[in-house]
């Protein structure tokens, strides 16, 4: 693995432990709650940003990237662009929307345009497996996956490592249950490769329409939360969609949250469990705002990991250092 960032099974076990740490070198320590409070009100009152990332050398100055975003984002796009500025880069968005896309022009001769323009990365969200690998193939561009199909997530899987990593000092031994629409997810393939090698125990949670075939080396596999709560350090919810779950092979909306959302009533009775998500979420259906807001979860946190982590992986990935 050189200049490309394509999947986490291209990295090895020390490649992905050096991009947590120097994540980690960018990041203040997360604070109790209390503490950030105290923070954010002395920052307040002495007008600072209320950041917590530390300023970094600008180690990618004349360095050109372009985010080609061919579905949604809000996360991985802004924090991509946030990385890149904060290391000096410049960047350029690129959506189908509004481009020769919609005249007809294919993938590949619109970004052939766009490597012509010089640009020295391109950060590559598609909802087609199997796109990034093909563009690798083809461009002298560093090729970096930003959520690839049903397929691969691998910066996802880096920051909720490096969130994890922060809060418990490892992955060792720790029980994380993956719980939604694990069949449909990019996110549950790339999170068990890395969670698993990391050293941590999965389990799977959910309907068995949303299952996959294979078991992404889970050791258990529950049909209800409340059993994942039990055994789990982490939940690991999915984001659930509406339609993929209102058809005659899948329980209706109101059954998939008797059996599977994390509920603040729920999430109550395990005080020592934790809670992330990739976002976005389907509030009403997987989980609820009163649960992204309480301690255990690191949902935001792992927003701010998000950038670290891809400031991490674009100095690796454009000095080819793994
Ligand atoms: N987690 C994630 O990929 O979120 P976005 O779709 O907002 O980038």
């Amino acid at each position: 693995m050189a200049r490309h960032l394509l999947n986490t099974c291209d990295l090895t076990t020390d490649d992905i432990l050096s991009i947590v740490r120097q994540s980690h070198s960018y990041l203040v320590p997360a604070r109790s709650n209390s503490d950030r409070a105290q923070d954010l009100a002395e920052a307040l009152i002495l007008e600072q940003p209320a950041t917590l990332i530390v300023e970094q050398p600008a180690t990618l100055v004349n360095r050109r990237i372009v985010l080609g975003f061919f579905e949604p984002s809000t996360r991985t796009r802004l924090s991509f662009e946030t990385a890149a500025h904060r290391l000096g880069a410049q960047t350029v968005y690129f959506q189908p929307t509004g481009s020769s896309v919609e005249k007809g022009e294919s993938l590949r001769e619109t970004l052939m345009t766009i490597e012509s323009m010089g640009f020295d990365a391109i950060v590559l969200r598609h909802s087609e497996n199997g796109v990034p690998s093909a563009v690798a193939s083809y461009t002298r561009m560093s090729v970096i996956n930003a959520g690839e199909g049903t397929n691969a997530h691998p910066t996802q899987a880096l920051l909720d490592a490096s969130a994890l990593i922060e809060k418990y000092g490892s992955l060792k031994g720790l029980r994380i249950c993956i719980v939604g629409d694990i069949l449909h997810s990019r996110v549950a393939r790339s999170n068990a490769d890395v969670f698993v090698r990391l050293g941590a125990e999965i389990a799977l949670c959910g309907p068995p329409g949303l299952l996959p075939a294979g078991t992404l080396n889970a050791s258990h596999v529950f049909d209800n939360i409340d059993d994942a709560l039990r055994w789990a350090n982490v939940i690991n919810l999915l984001r659930i969609q509406r339609e993929r779950i209102a058809t005659a092979d899948q329980p209706s909306v109101d059954e998939y949250r008797n059996r599977y959302a994390l509920t603040a009533a729920r999430l109550n009775a395990f005080p020592d469990v934790c809670v992330i998500h990739p976002g976005p979420v389907n509030e009403g259906v997987e989980t609820d705002q009163a649960v992204l807001d309480s301690r255990q979860s690191l949902v935001h946190r792992q927003v701010t990991h998000g950038v670290a982590v891809r400031m991490a992986v674009l100095n690796h990935v454009l000095h080819s250092k793994f």
